[in-house]
């Protein structure tokens, strides 16, 4: 069973993904965690998905996590577990604030349960949502708010979740590009009831495959979000409540048991790429967007007005670039009929004309970043 890993041949000098190394360096426990599953022959909700949940509530400094099958799952039900939306809510008429700039995955979240949407602008300096964007979004009917760490990078969680506290709304992380980060030291899971990860094969941490995990620290919580993944099902034929089938399998959790002691060197190397970039592009024409010591480094995000022709040119030598994202949410077709927002989200449509994504995953080696950075100077 133990096939060897070995290292793809791409076309791309300098790839913005290449999981190669990681399966390298997990393969022992990768094998191992199979072995115990085909073993067994139990493939949906067994011993590898508890033990991975265990040790990535840990790992995030949370008291319970729950293996959902997406990072969207994870938001969408991360809601309906704190009473937002869904068939059972009682106040289905309601709007969930989200940050212009993000994957549209997580308003897609919000449209799953049956709210509206309200689009708040971000910072011009990192693209977050912060306490006063939330302020001059707010509705009414305003019955949660979804902080995206983008890139990594933790919003302001102390002022947001104070607001939401002070206003009686829900505030639901959104840390599916942020696994391993703490907000000032502390873990997510101290500022709100749900953070929302996602396992996408890009991420700080990924699969081989979709999955996602919600981690909190309210028993109930945890309890319900179980329910809810499995059709309202506690391992029996009774359904609870109206839920959906969106459960982490097991053998994405092989995969994720084993990558997981890895996560802090994996970061530590995504840090040192992003500092050597922003060091060296620091006062050019490219710079970075700003990023501080919270930040996982989840994408290295670049802004430049000339940004199609500089990924052309970069393409030309062989080095992959990404856009996060070009179309804001307010301006995406399948979701603006469903979407509010009080002042045009100008920041997040300006970025989204800027800013791309420069090669800074831990399979990009010193040299490969030199030679990214070779190629937007020559640029
Ligand atoms: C910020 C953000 N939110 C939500 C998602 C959705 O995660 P998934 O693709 O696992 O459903 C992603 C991943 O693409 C993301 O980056």
């Amino acid at each position: 069973m133990a096939a060897a890993i070995a290292p793809t041949t791409t076309l791309t000098a300098v790839p913005m993904v290449d999981l190669c190394g990681a399966l390298a360096s997990a393969q022992d426990a990768i094998h191992r965690n199979l072995e115990e599953m085909h073993a067994r022959g139990q493939y949906i909700l067994g011993p590898q998905t508890v033990a991975f949940e265990e040790a990535f509530a840990k790992a995030t400094g949370g008291k319970y996590a729950v293996g959902v099958g997406s990072g969207t799952a994870a938001l969408e039900l991360s809601l309906r577990a704190t009473g937002i939306g869904g068939p059972e809510c009682n106040v289905p008429d309601c709007d969930v604030i989200v940050p212009a700039m993000t994957s549209l995955f997580t308003a897609q979240a919000v449209l799953a349960v049956g709210a509206r949407l309200r689009v708040a602008d971000v910072s011009p300096e990192d693209l977050l949502l912060t306490a006063d964007d939330v302020r001059r979004a707010w509705t009414p009917k305003t019955k949660a708010v979804i902080a995206v760490h983008l890139y990594g990078q933790p919003c302001r969680l102390d002022e947001i979740a104070a607001l939401c506290k002070e206003r009686g709304a829900v505030l639901v992380q959104d840390a599916c590009q942020a696994h391993g980060a703490r907000f000032r030291g502390s873990p997510l899971s101290d500022f709100s009831a749900c953070s929302a990860y996602s396992f996408y094969p890009t991420k700080n941490l990924g699969g081989l495959g979709d999955g996602g995990a919600v981690v909190t620290n309210d028993p109930e919580v945890a309890e319900r979000l179980r329910l809810l993944r499995d059709g309202g099902r506690l391992g029996d034929q009774t359904c609870r409540l109206p839920g959906v089938n969106s459960r982490l399998d097991e053998m994405q959790a092989c995969y994720l048991r084993a990558f997981l002691p890895f996560l802090p060197e994996w970061n530590a190397r995504r840090r040192a790429l992003a500092v050597r970039y922003r060091d060296a592009l620091a006062g050019s024409s490219t710079a970075l967007l700003r990023f501080d010591d919270d930040s996982v480094n989840h994408l290295v995000v670049a802004k430049s007005a000339q940004r199609d022709a500089i990924r052309q040119h970069l393409a030309g030598r062989n080095i992959q670039t990404g856009i996060h994202y070009p179309v804001p949410i307010h301006k995406q077709p399948g979701l603006q009929p469903f979407a509010t927002w009080a002042d045009e989200p100008r920041n997040a449509s300006n970025a989204a004309r800027e800013v791309f994504s420069l090669p800074a995953a831990p399979h990009v080696s010193d040299e490969m970043a030199d030679y990214v950075l070779r190629g937007v100077k020559e640029f």
